[in-house]
């Protein structure tokens, strides 16, 4: 991200969007233009949304604009140009819909809405960036795009549409463009009340935090263009199976907070690589750099703790359940942890943070 770069942002007023341009404006103290379909006159709950993004030293508009409208499109980003006094330095593409609905029960007036703004809207915005020499254009995908998933044919049709032709943009067109295809945001958007979540889970798809997530979107924008997984867990025997089975063209990454350590790497039978890359510096509580020293010391006192308790050395990327830990035994550790480090150990945080070092974070907090 530029730092007090413009940027255009569809689907910026959604559960993703909304909380990732607040930290992004806050950060890089970055120019936002939103666009969605609704109207903020109509829409009670968009005026809410808007008015908490709208606080003093930030600059973020909003559109109504549906992105399958081309000529709009264009329209709303000339006005902001204009305001702003420069061109646009980016795009973030995250409008999208999701419903589930089995694939036998699918029509037509179902099944457009989800798909056309990953392929029409993508279609456009990759337009209006090559109208911009310089910009780029960052899409969010999905990992439904690549996992085959009961119930979304629509919404991995253009989630897979959005990855391929990101690759055929960086290839071939010369555009720096990213695809993320996301696991899970944490309770946001069209993960919010997903009953599927637990069960995606299982298979080996993260479930981000918030925070988690505006720190990979930022790690994951500084590497080479192209589509990157962010959020699988590689440990998770469905992930390692298909990155162990990657075809010759293939070459998967996949990203993942608080999983410091070396990278994995799988090599399929024709000798092409597939890395997990472990996001060393993907600590929740910082920003792109390394722990706080109050982190740091945290962490150490954890982690001796938790070797003591287990009779084995953990690494920051261990989870509790992975470690064989039982409910009763938590109850001791979280006695002794509490001891250790002299602070309250919520039961909820034994559960909730996915990793030990995100424990280790969430008590230095
Ligand atoms: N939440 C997750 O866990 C997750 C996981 C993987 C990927 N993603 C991806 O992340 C992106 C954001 O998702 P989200 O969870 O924030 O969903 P969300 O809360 O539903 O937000 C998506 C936004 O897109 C806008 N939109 C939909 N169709 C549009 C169109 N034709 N033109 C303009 N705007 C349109 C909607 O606003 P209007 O109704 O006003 O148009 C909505 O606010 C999506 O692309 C999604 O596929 C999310």
């Amino acid at each position: 991200m530029r730092r007090g770069g413009r940027y255009l942002v569809t689907g910026g007023a959604g559960g993703v969007g909304a909380p990732l341009v607040a930290s992004l404006a806050d950060r890089y103290g970055a120019r936002f233009l939103l666009v969605g379909r609704r109207d903020p006159e109509r829409d009670a709950a968009l005026r809410t949304v808007l008015s908490g993004l709208a606080v003093p030293g930030r600059d973020v508009r909003y559109r109504s604009v549906d992105v399958r409208d081309a000529e709009a499109l264009e329209r709303a980003a000339a006005e902001a140009e204009a305001a702003w006094g420069g061109p646009l330095d980016g795009v973030l593409h995250l409008a999208g819909d999701y419903r589930f609905r089995p694939i036998a029960e699918e029509d037509p007036a179902d099944w457009e809405p989800i798909r056309q703004p990953k392929v029409i809207g993508l279609l456009n915005l990759a337009d209006l960036v090559r109208r911009r020499p310089g910009a780029r254009l960052v899409t969010f995908s999905s990992l439904l795009g690549h996992l085959a998933s009961a119930g979304c044919a629509a919404y991995g049709a253009g989630n897979a549409f959005a990855d391929a032709f990101t690759e055929h943009l960086v290839a071939r067109a010369g555009v720096t463009a990213h695809s993320l295809a996301w696991g899970l945001w944490r309770g946001l958007g069209v993960n919010e009340d997903n009953p599927y979540e637990a069960a995606a889970v299982q298979r080996g798809v993260l479930s981000l935090p918030a925070d988690q997530g505006h720190l990979l979107t930022r790690v994951l924008l500084r590497r080479p263009p192209g589509v990157l997984y962010a959020g699988l867990n590689p440990r998770a025997a469905e992930i390692r199976t298909r990155m162990s089975g990657t075809g010759p063209l293939e070459r998967l990454s996949c990203h993942s907070p608080g999983l410091p350590g070396e990278p994995l790497v799988y090599t399929d039978p024709f000798g092409v690589t597939a890395e997990v890359v472990r996001e060393e510096n993907a600590s929740p509580a910082d920003g792109d750099g390394s722990l706080t020293p109050v982190e740091s010391a945290t962490w150490e006192t954890l982690r001796q703790t938790m070797t003591d308790f287990t009779g084995q050395p953990v690494q920051p990327g261990d989870r509790l359940y992975e470690l064989g830990v039982s409910s009763i035994q938590l109850l001791q550790l979280r006695a002794r942890l509490e001891a250790a480090l002299g602070v309250d150990v919520p039961n909820a945080a034994l559960f909730e943070q996915p990793t030990l070092l995100d424990l280790a974070c969430s008590l230095t907090r």
